[in-house]
């Protein structure tokens, strides 16, 4: 198709305000022409303007909070009860056995915080092996699998930005012993970001700044992928998801499908009790009889801090971006046009300036849409929450030194002190600041370890030095 010509091109921007994006077109050569206007050809113009124009408002949101409560949760008090743990775990196991499982990993976003040269996924994680957050993933999939006798087919969503070097790494790597037939790798959209003004950025002369469109372009990205198709092909009922950067992730665990799946929920969404109340995690509530999530940023303070008789938080449970889906309610939901809304992020981005020359800003010049998966959550039936403590399922890579949390560092101690309370769990020591790990294959849960320990009578009583087992 041939190129739209530059009047062309500056009617269709003409409208909106947004022929700068064209200043540098008489230096541009025929291929990057091209790019430009097939860039400016893929964006909706007009929802982008309506985007900028609509802005969240904090009395919204308080309105939302104060006639919010906390949305039907199965609590660690239920986990602890064993009948009622029992039947959940067994009801997650047939399912499993039965091949009704898949796993989503979302692997798009661009790490920016970390500040590491690649996927965030390829970032070394293990506190012994050092292998990476892709690694372990997959591993924690395969052994999940083989603990059932099934298949759990895997799902990797990527962007842009972390596509192509994310399947040369997994190809590399021969997917960790997954079966490549197994696996589909599939790119998420892209977003436009505008500046203060509503003005789109120049990343370069030719090329318009855009971002992966969050982790809510998962709903998209599966169904145009053919990967929703794949699910139903294959007799998949639940898809569990999970964000690549917490390695704590209790991949397709049994008792969390069994609750879900018992409580005829279409989505379920892990949580944790909030450690504080301003902490930087979505918070599930209830309003209007629906389950909805509102972001930490957008919770009045105020609201954020309610508590009750007991001084208790009042809306205690945080998002932690862990949940499962019925492949029906995510097949409704892709053919809903709009069924997620846009959020505004403010961001830094460095951009072209009029004169040519990149301009690097100091403060947060650009505002970024993203959809959020969780925005799901009120259009589900039957949506429940489980609680999880955060030592055994939350611990998220977001940070480079020197920040004070949520740094590999931090990391890689969370993943050594659960392994060790599981060794201590099933009557093994382990020495004071020893590391330890514990590779998926060799037990994927507490449980399994305990089984694989009880029937090894050969397994040390004392760990004394920095230990991986596998
Ligand atoms: P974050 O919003 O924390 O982003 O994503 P990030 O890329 O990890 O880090 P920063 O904010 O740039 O520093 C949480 C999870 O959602 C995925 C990320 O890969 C991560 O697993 N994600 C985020 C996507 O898959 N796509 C997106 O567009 C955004």
């Amino acid at each position: 198709m041939a190129t739209p010509s530059l009047e062309q091109l500056t009617a269709q921007l003409e409208p909106f305000k947004q022929t700068h994006v064209l200043q540098f077109w008489d230096q541009l050569d025929a291929s990057q022409q091209a790019q430009l206007a097939a860039q400016i050809e893929s964006f909706d113009l007009q929802q982008l303007n309506d985007l900028y124009q609509s802005k969240d408002t904090q009395s919204h949101w308080g309105e939302l909070a104060a006639k919010s409560t906390v949305p039907p949760a199965i609590t660690l008090a239920d986990f602890a009860d064993e009948a009622s743990f029992e039947a959940a775990y067994q009801s997650g196991a047939e399912l499993l056995s039965g091949g009704k499982v898949a796993m989503i990993i979302v692997a798009g976003g661009q790490g920016s915080r970390l500040g590491f040269d690649h996927p965030k996924g390829m970032y070394p994680i293990g506190p012994v092996s050092s292998n990476s957050l892709f690694q372990i993933f997959i591993e924690k999939v395969m052994a999940r699998a083989q603990q059932f006798g099934s298949t759990i087919p895997l799902y990797i969503m990527t962007s842009p930005p972390t596509h192509e070097e994310t399947i040369e790494y997994l190809t590399q790597e021969n997917y960790f012993g997954f079966n490549p037939d197994d696996v589909m790798i599939l790119c998420q959209g892209v977003m436009p970001a505008v500046d203060g003004e509503g003005k789109l950025l120049l990343e370069e002369k030719g090329k318009i700044f855009v971002s992966p469109d969050g982790h809510g372009g998962a709903l998209l990205a599966l169904e145009k992928s053919g990967a929703l198709a794949d699910m139903k092909q294959r007799g998949v009922e639940h898809a569990f998801y999970g964000q690549i950067d917490n390695p704590l992730v209790q991949v397709c665990d049994p008792a969390l499908l069994g609750y879900h799946a018992q409580s005829g929920s279409e989505m379920t969404s892990q949580v944790v009790r909030k450690n504080d109340p301003l902490q930087k995690v979505g918070n599930v509530v209830s309003a209007d009889g629906k389950v909805q999530v509102i972001e930490y940023s957008d919770l009045p303070e105020q609201n954020a801090r309610e508590t009750n008789e007991d001084g208790s938080l009042r809306l205690w449970a945080g998002s932690i971006a862990v949940h499962i889906f019925k492949t029906d309610f995510f097949d409704r939901m892709s053919q809903t046009a709009d069924s997620l809304p846009f959020h505004r992020a403010h961001k830094k981005v460095t951009f072209v300036g009029t004169d040519g020359q990149p301009v690097k800003p100091e403060q947060n010049n650009a505002v970024k849409f993203e959809k959020f998966i969780f925005d799901l959550l009120p259009s589900a039936q039957n949506a429940i929450i489980c609680e999880v403590d955060p030592a055994d399922g939350f611990n998220a890579v977001k940070n480079a030194p020197p920040a004070t949390a949520e740094t590999p560092d931090h990391v890689k101690a969370a993943i050594s002190d659960l392994h060790t309370r599981w060794l201590s769990e099933c009557g093994v020591e382990v020495a004071t600041d020893t590391q330890i790990e514990i590779s998926p294959l060799f037990a994927p849960d507490s449980r399994a370890l305990k089984q694989k320990i009880d029937a090894d009578s050969n397994f040390p009583a004392k760990i004394t030095a920095e230990t991986y087992l596998q």
